[in-house]
């Protein structure tokens, strides 16, 4: 009975076609990942860099499958928080949770720093550390207001594609094949963490998971729009990134927060370089609106369990929104924003983030012989990348992400003690 109703509410909102689900999922996609996190990346591994891009962008690939299937038999939300508590058990669940928090706060604030770098270089009015602010400010107080971007998303989506377009074709003729010498200076260490760097700019796909309730012939649409996102992303983000080295190098791209604005600067093609500019923030902007209406989410599902104090379960009636999670996710951003360090956040956001999808992978390979829709070979493959490219980040990293872990544990006995 209870099911025939919630078929019947399914049926009301399967409105998304395929393509509505591919320009969800490059709207939480693109954004600091390929305008930033590639710097990073090429001060790390040298132009073999687009090795790790395609590795993370793979598996990458096939943890969104697993996130397909796992939502295909479970669409509610709060994601591998879910998964986990349902599939495996209450520690796996929690760790999930915790970790996105952990992940998905420090990319915001990895995202909002880019944003200021951008925006900076569009309109000088004031430095990138205030725009970085006051682009979170904004977006917390749009998060009570935009709860389904849908027509803003496809906007946002189609000026970073021609924007990204747009200096790719540009800067063709500008390639210079000596920039791409010597490939991997840094040998494979050096590969295996712009990997795992570059795997923050693929995550967003699990946003395309969610959609199992609005989307029509969800069983069909889901992985075609996984596949046909995560390819698009994967030839997009080679495209950029083999027109950056080839015109500015690795050493220049590791030098800038904004290295595609260098790369725009060194052309003369009309409008490139405000093309660029306008792209990045309009990405940026997105991505960032939809993390903390992604974290507030899981917050609202941790507090129902009492893994969070239940605080985080009050919705504010006048615009139902989970108001005191996206305040708090607002406020921590900001601090990190104010004073994080920009290298360690990115590192830390993308240890958590691995950290998740393995319990994703391990939540897809414990599903029934009849949910496993790819078979189990893609979670097995899916979990072994995670946790190689987790382990190439530096102990420092890994190690802070674990105490963090631990952190999380022992305020959720505390919170389960006080309010149970
Ligand atoms: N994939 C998102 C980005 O690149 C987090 O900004």
């Amino acid at each position: 009975m209870q099911e025939n109703t919630v078929n019947k509410q399914h049926d009301l909102l399967r409105v998304l076609t395929l393509k509505d689900a591919v320009g969800i999922g490059l709207g939480a996609i693109i954004g600091a990942g390929i305008f930033v996190v590639t710097g990073v990346a090429a001060g790390l591994a040298g132009p073999a860099f687009l090795i790790g891009l395609l590795f993370a962008g793979i598996i990458a690939g096939f943890n969104a499958l697993s996130s397909a299937q796992l939502a295909a038999v479970y669409p509610h939300s709060g994601g591998t928080y879910e998964y986990g508590y349902r599939l495996l058990n209450p520690t796996l669940g929690f760790a999930a949770g915790w970790m996105f928090l952990i992940s998905k706060l420090s990319a915001a604030c990895v995202v909002a720093i880019g944003f200021g770098s951008y925006f900076y270089q569009l309109i000088p009015v004031f430095s990138p550390l205030v725009l970085s602010v006051l682009a979170v400010l904004l977006l917390t107080v749009a998060n009570y207001f935009i709860k389904k971007a849908g027509m803003l998303n496809l906007v946002i989506v189609s000026i970073t594609l021609i924007s990204l377009l747009y200096l790719v074709f540009s800067g063709i003729p500008a390639v210079k094949q000596e920039n791409f010498q010597p490939f991997a200076p840094f040998g494979m260490a050096g590969i295996a963490e712009a990997a795992a760097l570059l795997f923050f700019a693929f995550t967003g796909y699990a946003r395309i998971a969610t959609l199992a309730e609005e989307v029509r012939e969800p069983h069909k649409t889901i992985p075609r729009a996984v596949i046909i996102t995560i390819v698009s992303a994967i030839v997009l983000y080679a495209a950029v990134s083999l027109i950056a080295v080839g015109i500015i190098g690795t050493e220049r791209m590791a030098d800038s927060k904004s290295p595609l604005h260098v790369v725009a600067n060194t052309l003369s093609t009309p409008a490139i370089k405000t093309v660029v500019k306008i792209g990045a923030c309009t990405a940026m902007l997105g991505v960032l609106l939809s993390q903390i209406l992604g974290i507030s989410r899981m917050m609202l599902a941790m507090g129902r369990r009492h893994d969070l104090p239940p605080v985080f379960e009050q919705v504010y009636h006048r615009f139902r929104v989970p108001h005191v999670g996206v305040l708090f996710t607002g406020a921590i951003i900001l601090l990190l924003t104010l004073v994080g360090s920009f290298e360690f956040i990115l590192r830390s956001a993308s240890f958590t983030i691995l950290l998740y999808y393995s319990i994703t992978n391990i939540a897809a390979l414990k599903q029934l012989g009849s949910e496993q829709i790819y078979g189990r070979i893609i979670p097995a493959l899916g979990l072994i990348g995670c946790l190689a490219m987790s382990v190439a980040l530096p102990l420092q990293v890994i190690l802070s992400g674990l105490s963090l872990l631990v952190v999380g544990f022992m305020m959720r006995f505390l919170f389960h003690k006080v309010y149970s």
